[in-house]
């Protein structure tokens, strides 16, 4: 009782200190820790060298950019997937609570990804040679890169009648080099695909009962893993499948999966 009534009254001070809106910080810490953490980390010092840090920022600056994704008037695939899943108080509560951290001492410094998203449950497909069809092929010009997409029996299957794929589904890639010209361009095949110099990687996702709850829900693609793996097969370890999740989301009513009209039109064929 006593903890409460000094609860309200904090409360009841923070509101007349700040007129008008009162952001809720230990609700924004939550969020914060949960998701955010995932690429900003939990103490507003990011993951990796791409992603912004969000400690000491401003908090009037975080409110509009979070706005501005959620409005898709700032483009970014990862941020517009996540702040179309948060409400004006969230934006309020979390940018209050990155805004109170200290911010980096060096721009070198990073944080740790968390575990439950780093971890992947995902294992190299064991009948990958013989169990999976190749349906689609796509070139990436600025990447140098040609991939190579094949989906294994359950997920063909599920195409083939338009249904959401199944827990057992699983969808692979090979991520090749391009074999380069003289002047460092692509070489294009007769099929018009860039022709492959050598396999540089897998990405891959694989869906199985369960496996989701390991993530947050604002992350959460259903029951998928993801996960990437080296041309020996091995899985490479450290990949933050929070990038994964976040791009993919959006796509809920395709089972997850950006290919999925290809993949129907050859499981039909
Ligand atoms: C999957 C990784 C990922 C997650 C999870 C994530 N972000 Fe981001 N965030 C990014 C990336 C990448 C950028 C840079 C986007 C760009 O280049 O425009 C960014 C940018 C931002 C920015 C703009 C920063 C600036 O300096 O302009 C804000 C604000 C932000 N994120 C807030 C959040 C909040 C709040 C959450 C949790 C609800 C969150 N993000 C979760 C990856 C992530
Ligand atoms: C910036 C957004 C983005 C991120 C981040 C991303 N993907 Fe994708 N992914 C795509 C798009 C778009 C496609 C469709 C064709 C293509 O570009 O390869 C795709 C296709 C795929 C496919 C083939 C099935 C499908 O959905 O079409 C797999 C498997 C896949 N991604 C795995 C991953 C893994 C593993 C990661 C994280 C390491 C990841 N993706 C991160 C956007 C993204």
């Amino acid at each position: 009782m006593k903890g409460q009534i000094a609860a309200l009254c904090a409360l009841f001070t923070v509101g007349m200190a700040t007129p008008g809106w009162t952001a809720d910080i230990a609700a924004g810490e939550a969020t914060a820790k949960a998701v955010c953490a995932a690429c900003h980390g939990a103490n507003g010092i990011s993951v990796a060298d791409t992603i912004p840090n969000l400690a000491g920022q401003k908090e009037k600056y975080l409110i509009a950019q979070l706005k501005a994704f959620r409005a898709e008037t700032r483009k970014n695939a990862m941020m517009n997937a996540i702040a179309e899943q948060v409400d004006e108080a969230d934006i309020a509560n979390v940018a209050a609570f990155f805004s109170s951290l200290p911010g980096a001492a060096q721009s070198a410094e990073k944080s740790k990804p968390l575990d439950n998203l780093v971890s992947t449950r995902m294992g190299f497909p064991a009948d990958f040679a013989t169990g999976f069809t190749h349906y689609t092929t796509i070139n990436f010009e600025g990447r140098k890169q040609v991939r190579k997409y094949y989906a294994n029996k359950a997920a063909v299957a599920a195409a083939r009648d338009g249904k959401q794929m199944p827990d057992g589904s699983v969808l692979l890639v090979e991520v090749f080099k391009a074999k380069l010209d003289g002047a460092g361009k692509p070489v294009t095949g007769a099929d018009g695909f860039y022709v492959a110099d050598g396999l540089a990687a897998y990405t891959a996702m694989e869906k199985q009962p369960g496996w989701g709850a390991d993530f947050p829900e604002i992350l959460r693609n259903g029951d998928w893993h993801y996960a990437v793996f080296k041309a020996d097969k091995s899985r490479r370890p450290g990949v933050n499948q929070a990038t994964c999740l976040a791009c993919h989301k959006p796509l809920v009513d395709d089972s997850y999966v950006f290919s999925l009209k290809a993949l129907q039109e050859v499981a039909r064929k």
